[in-house]
């Protein structure tokens, strides 16, 4: 693909966590909350900006954007100004956040105002916090798509210690989904799939620098033999899939009750205003 001359390459979706901090403890947390890695070396912000401009540069376009964490919206300035930050880049052709829901408070109106695309991913919320999310983002950004992600099918498992031969590794990365879905950005690197970046395996992806080319790119994401990290991918190997978002205590509807008077309140002020 060429755009004025420039080769491009596409990427169909990348991921950037912007913390490892998290309001849930989820059982199999397929980022290893609360083990995960720190996501950055030093600041957040400019090696996310320094990421993306390079790979913009060097002709990368990203289908779609997923910001997460972590919770991301743990941290309301630093979400809204990682934002505003992969707006200007406008390297994305759509942004979207992808949340717990147990902090609408992190949400501000900027930060809605960059984003295309609200997911919120289900771990037991009532049909009341859903509706109030719904009339909230219909007053305060319209233009926001609002999914709920549901995890009705379970979630991949996530045990230690389990380990495939090497054909089998390689087999189960020709197939991999992830490795075409979720694309990940951190620590000034890029990474296949956002296992290897949450393990920590920084040598297994690659160092994102002014000097690096579509080539380069193209060379490690099409990269025809499996990672080291495959042979113990979990994930991949066809085994039983665990509950999702499983908590060791009741968090969740504490958080819950805490975000719906949040909502509440923002509808009715929001609601004040227009009138
Ligand atoms: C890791 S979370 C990070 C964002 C936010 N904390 C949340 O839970 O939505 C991103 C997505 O990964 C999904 N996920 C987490 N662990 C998973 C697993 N073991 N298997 C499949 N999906 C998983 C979550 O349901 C969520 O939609
Ligand atoms: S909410 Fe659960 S799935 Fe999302 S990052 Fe936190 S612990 Fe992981
Ligand atoms: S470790 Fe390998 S098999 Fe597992 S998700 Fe990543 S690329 Fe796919």
């Amino acid at each position: 693909m060429t755009v004025s001359g420039q080769s491009v390459l596409q990427i169909r979706e990348l991921e950037i966590s912007i913390t490892s901090r998290c309001t849930l403890a989820c059982d199999n947390c397929g980022f290893v909350v609360p083990h995960q890695p720190t996501p950055y070396l030093d600041d957040p912000i400019s090696e996310i900006s320094d990421s993306l401009t390079h790979l913009h540069r060097a002709g990368v376009r990203i289908a779609s954007l997923a910001i997460l964490g972590g919770e991301p919206t743990i941290d309301r300035q630093l979400l809204e100004t990682v934002l505003r930050t992969v707006a200007r880049i406008g390297i994305a052709e759509r942004i979207e956040v992808v949340t717990n829901g147990l902090t609408p408070r992190g949400l501000s109106r900027l930060a809605l105002h960059h984003i295309n695309r609200l997911s919120v991913s289900v771990y037991g919320l009532g049909a009341e916090i859903r509706d109030l999310y719904r009339t909230w983002i219909g007053l305060v950004a319209p233009h926001v798509e609002l999914i709920f992600r549901e995890s009705d099918d379970g979630w991949d498992p996530w045990a230690e210690g389990v380990k495939v031969s090497q054909s089998r590794a390689q087999a189960m990365f020709d197939d991999c989904w992830y490795r075409r879905h979720c694309t990940t950005l951190e620590r000034g690197r890029l990474f296949v799939c956002s296992r290897v970046a949450k393990l920590a395996r920084d040598e297994e992806g690659l160092a994102i620098t002014s000097s690096t080319t579509i080539n380069d790119l193209r060379s490690y994401l099409s990269q025809p033999v499996a990672l080291p990290s495959c042979a113990t991918c979990t994930p991949m190997m066809g085994l039983d899939t665990v509950p999702a978002g499983v908590q060791p205590d009741d968090r969740i509807p504490r958080l819950e009750a805490k975000a719906v008077a949040w909502l509440t309140t923002a509808i009715s002020t929001q609601q004040g205003r227009i009138v």
